[in-house]
């Protein structure tokens, strides 16, 4: 294996890694089995979570005549918000409380998928919105049990939220993302259905697909599991545990198979082996991350998606400015890494050899450069913004994203070096523009 010396054993340090996946179906026609999966679950009354783009879509249609036919009883909610907010997830949750339903089923992108999974936490073990998410911004309480079973189906290739127990949402009072976080959450089975990437359109296609890089690389160059103190009680460890052999494994499928296929899918809507492999790389991804946890260009996207004031990207819905996710992280992507190669630079060379850079000839101290660089030629030719400036931002922005990005202490702790808030007010600046 390579970077075998990546993980150390010490007696302080944790020794166990766990593999927490869900149960995934994966194929052209997936979703023509999501109702006899969900009847085997013991599913009846079913909340059925959307979005109206992908409400319209035929292939919505057929998922929906695959619930009925497996005799179960829909009640659609597609009234999801692209980038959700604490608000549209109070909504969601009013709406999964108000009926008595025994599961859920979950047909969007990371939007639809997050959206229900708060919907079924807060229905099934009622709390005051805040004691869920996320320490320091909530109270990071435990979630006291057994969630109802969840069929997550993704329609885009990117999110990987089929395969993770997270929620991720805009908070508006802070105007930044944060997250829920539990292996409660889990889905107990995600539907991949690679057809539905067909319609995408190429800049989701692009926004999307970055995400997926990132989880992966992320997850690959995160601290190692072994780094963290052993936890005093199993059911403590965290799923963001840091990088483990096992979610190596997916990452560097992920990324090879991202490297083959990301430009070509962006680039050509009819290359369905392109955008079907997209699919599952995007999947892989999420197992990966779910498991080993993400860093800096996933902290430093969320106060770029919380603060957008005026970017409206083509092929989303124009009810107000947004910065996609994946996009907001792939702007901040080249200058984090930049940064944190020195923390593990092998493995920041390997990243970028798999997603296909000439890394003939490099040495790994100059790793952090090479990735960059490839990412950055990537995201030229798939029309991704030139930095945060791409999506509205300028020098005077910097120290309040530098101040946000600070809090997300969940993320920066597992970047492969320290990352005080000065360095992100360097960051930022550097991520300012590329090219
Ligand atoms: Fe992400």
């Amino acid at each position: 294996m390579a970077c075998c010396h990546y993980y150390q054993l010490t007696p302080e340090g944790d020794q166990l890694f766990s593999v927490d996946v869900s149960k995934v179906r994966f194929g052209p026609g997936a979703i023509d089995e999501v109702g006899q999966e969900a009847r085997l679950l013991g599913i009846k009354r079913v909340a059925v979570f959307t979005d109206r783009r992908v409400s319209e879509l035929p292939l919505f249609s057929d998922a929906m005549a695959a619930i009925r036919g497996a005799d179960l009883d829909p009640v659609v909610y597609d009234a999801v918000r692209v980038e959700p907010t604490d608000l549209s997830f109070r909504e969601a949750i009013q709406f999964a409380a108000d009926d008595h339903f025994d599961g859920f089923i979950s047909i969007g992108g990371g939007s639809v998928m997050d959206t229900c999974k708060a919907a079924n936490l807060y229905s099934t073990h009622p709390a005051d919105f805040m004691d869920y998410v996320n320490a320091p911004i909530g109270q990071g309480l435990p979630v006291p049990g057994k969630l109802k079973p969840h069929l997550a189906c993704p329609t885009t290739a990117g999110t990987g939220s089929e395969c993770t127990g997270i929620a991720v949402f805009d908070l508006l009072e802070i105007e930044c993302k944060t997250g829920i976080a539990s292996r409660s959450m889990l889905p107990d089975r995600a539907i991949v259905d690679p057809r539905w990437t067909d319609t995408l359109p190429s800049s989701v296609m692009a926004a999307t697909g970055f995400d997926a890089i990132s989880h992966a690389l992320e997850a690959l160059t995160a601290k190692p599991f072994s780094s963290r103190p052993a936890p005093v009680d199993a059911s403590v460890r965290p799923m963001s545990q840091g990088a483990n052999p096992w979610s190596d494994m997916a990452c560097r499928e992920a990324l090879r198979q991202c490297g083959e296929y990301l430009v070509r899918a962006v680039n050509d809507d009819s290359d369905h082996e392109a955008r079907h492999g997209m699919m599952y790389a995007a999947t892989l991804s999420g197992m990966a991350f779910g498991n080993g946890g993400c860093h800096l260009p996933h902290a430093m996207s969320y106060p770029v998606s919380g603060r957008v004031s005026d970017f409206f990207p083509e092929g989303y819905p124009h009810d107000g400015p947004i910065c996609p996710h994946g996009m907001s992280v792939i702007v901040n992507a080249p200058a984090a890494y930049r940064f944190t190669a020195t923390g593990c630079p092998d493995r920041h060379l390997e990243g970028a050899r798999l997603l296909g850079a000439d890394a003939q000839e490099v040495v790994a101290s100059e790793s952090g450069e090479l990735l960059a660089h490839h990412l950055q030629k990537m995201m030229q030719v798939t029309g991704i913004p030139n930095g945060i400036s791409g999506v509205g931002f300028s020098q005077e922005h910097v120290p309040s994203l530098a101040q946000a990005a600070a809090t997300q202490q969940r993320l920066l702790s597992m970047a492969p070096r320290p990352v005080s808030e000065q360095d992100l007010h360097s960051l930022y600046n550097d991520a300012l523009s590329y090219w």
